[in-house]
Parts: structure tokens; C-alpha cells; sequence
């Protein structure tokens, strides 16, 4: 059994990897694929194979997934358009290698959002389908680190600055999504299917604030900005435009209930209720 993993050396990659060593895969069975092997040096010394595999070359990442039994695909970074194409290319290079099972991580509701980031997944979800080869898609609500990343910078101003108003974001953590990509890929009968991963309960960002509030003792609004002001604002924190852009648009989205969904899928595939939100604000207070 090999399962490869792309885009290995990234937050969500290297968490897939520690939960898979976790479960008693051997390290040899795990294949990091990554851009630049000597980011991952700590993994291939533990006996994971490290192997050099980039979206924008085919012909590499093909050989680089040759022999792989599970391809857990993790969506790439960047503008819409740019991060399309690398999806495209990598799912040929599957069909190429010939991988038994692709794993692709995706964003609920990948037909149907309106957030602009769902474009990507929604031509990545047919672009596998296409390839005929069996697929498993982890539809991943927002990550807690989304939030929690910016969280001391939050307290040190007194606000959680966004424009998602009201609405709900049904968070989970990094590791909680790393832990049901590495359940999909070491256990039966997920062939086919399309998982909406969510956290068990979708939260304001006035509760938010609030449990930040109560675990620091200081003040903490939800703020609500403008969407341009948001995006601005993101931009002068030294955001790239495209992603301050489509932050802001992702909250307009949000506050009208783009990622209020919540499901038990999650918790089931990793037989463990997801990250809440006492603990994904310590863990981020910690430093
Ligand atoms: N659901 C959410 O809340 C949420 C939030 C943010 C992002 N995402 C999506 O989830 C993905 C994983 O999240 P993350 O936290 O692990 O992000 P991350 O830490 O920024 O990692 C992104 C990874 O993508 C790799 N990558 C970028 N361009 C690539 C290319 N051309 N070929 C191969 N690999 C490439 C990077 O490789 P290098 O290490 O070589 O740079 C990096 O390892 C992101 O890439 C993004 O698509 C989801």
C-alpha cells in the first residue's frame, strides 16, 4: 500500500502525515510529494518517502504518483485561474500514473457556492471525475487557524475585524480535517462518495469574540467593515490582492449562510467530536 499526498509540506499535509504515522501506517507506505524535499528533510529522516512533485509539472508529478494506491490531493494556493490550471494538470497526471483512489480536499457545497473560491473546486471535482479513476472529495468547511492564526493581534486591538455579519461559519481544525483525509485513505467504502466536513456546531463571530473575551478577561468585539474596507484592510496587512479579494468576498458569502452547514460527517470519519471553539481560541492564546 502507498499513499502519496501532494502539497505534503504544507500545514494541512504535514497533519496528514503525522495522523497517518499515527494510525500505524509505516512510513514507508507514505509517499510526501512536495516542491522542495529539503522543507520535508525531518519526514524522509523518519522514513517517509519524500519525492519532488509540482501542479505545474505534469509529466514530473505523474512519476512522482506512479505506484500510488491512494492520492489524498491537496487543493493548491493562489489566483482562481492559476490554481484551476494546476488542479487540471495534476488530475491528468493521476490518470497518467494511474492511482487507485483520488482523495481531493474541496469546499462544502462545491456546486452550488457562491463564494468565488468555489469555482476551483467545482472544475476540480469534474476534472477528477472525468480522469474515471475512483475519487473520494473532502468538502472542508473553514479552518479554525483561518481565524485563530490572527487571534493575538485581535486581542491586542480588541477586535475580530470581518464582513460576515450574523453569519455562521461551521469551523473544525486543521487536524481534525487531516485526521478524515487519513481515515478516507486507510479505511473501505469511501469510494465515490462526497463528504460536507464540518465542525458540530456553526458559530458567529460575536460568540467568537465573546469566548475570547472570557478566556483573556479583555474586551473583544466582532467588528463588521465594509467589504471593500475589509479587503483594504486585508491588503495592508501585506495579503496578496487576489486573496484579500477573495477573503472579503468569501464573508459577503458567508453572511449569507455559505458555510452555516453543519454535519456529522466529520466527527464521524475521525470517531471524535471536531475542535471546539474553547479550545481552538486557547490553543491560539497560548503563542
Ligand atoms: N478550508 C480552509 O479554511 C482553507 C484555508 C486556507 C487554504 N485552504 C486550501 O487548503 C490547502 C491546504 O491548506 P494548508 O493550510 O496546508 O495551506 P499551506 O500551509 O499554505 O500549504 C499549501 C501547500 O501547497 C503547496 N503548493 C503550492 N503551489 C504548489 C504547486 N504548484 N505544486 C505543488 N504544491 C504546491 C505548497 O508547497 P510549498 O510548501 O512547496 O510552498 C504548500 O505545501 C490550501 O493550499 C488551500 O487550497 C483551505
Amino acid at each position: 500500500m502507498t499513499i502519496a499526498i501532494t502539497a505534503a509540506g504544507g500545514h494541512l499535509g504535514r497533519l496528514i502525515v503525522e495522523d497517518l504515522l499515527g494510525r500505524g501506517v509505516p512510513a514507508e507506505q507514505i509517499r510526501a510529494v512536495v516542491r522542495t524535499p529539503e522543507k520535508v528533510q525531518d519526514l524522509a529522516e523518519r522514513g517517509v518517502q519524500v519525492v519532488r512533485g509540482d501542479y505545474t509539472d505534469g509529466a514530473g508529478l505523474a512519476e512522482a504518483l506512479r505506484g500510488a494506491d491512494k492520492w489524498i490531493f491537496i487543493s493548491s494556493l493562489g489566483p482562481d485561474e492559476e490554481r484551476l490550471r494546476q488542479h487540471l494538470i495534476a488530475a491528468e497526471a493521476g490518470k497518467e500514473a494511474g492511482v487507485g483512489h483520488v482523495i481531493y480536499t474541496s469546499i462544502p457545497n462545491a456546486e452550488t457556492n457562491p463564494i468565488g473560491f468555489a469555482s476551483v473546486h467545482k472544475n476540480t471535482e469534474i476534472a477528477v471525475q472525468e480522469t474515471g479513476l475512483p475519487y473520494t472529495f473532502l468538502r472542508n468547511n473553514w479552518y479554525w487557524e483561518n481565524l485563530t492564526a490572527s487571534l493575538p493581534v485581535a486581542v491586542e486591538h480588541g477586535a475580530i475585524i470581518g464582513s460576515v455579519g450574523e453569519g455562521l461559519i461551521a469551523y473544525a481544525g486543521r487536524a481534525d480535517y487531516a485526521a478524515a483525509a487519513a481515515a478516507v485513505a486507510t479505511t473501505e467504502g469511501h469510494e465515490g462518495k462526497v463528504y460536507e466536513l464540518t465542525g458540530d456546531r456553526a458559530f458567529s463571530s460575536a460568540e467568537i469574540a465573546a469566548e475570547v473575551s472570557r478566556q483573556t478577561g479583555k474586551e473583544i468585539a466582532a467588528v463588521n467593515l465594509d467589504p471593500d474596507v475589509y479587503r483594504t484592510t486585508l491588503e495592508g496587512f501585506g495579503l496578496p490582492a487576489y486573496l484579500a479579494a477573495g477573503l472579503a468576498d468569501a464573508d459577503v458569502q458567508i453572511a449569507g449562510g455559505a458555510l452555516a452547514q453543519v454535519t456529522d460527517t466529520l466527527r464521524t470519519l475521525i470517531g471524535r467530536p471536531t475542535t471546539t471553539v474553547a479550545d481552538a481560541v486557547a490553543e491560539a492564546l497560548k503563542g
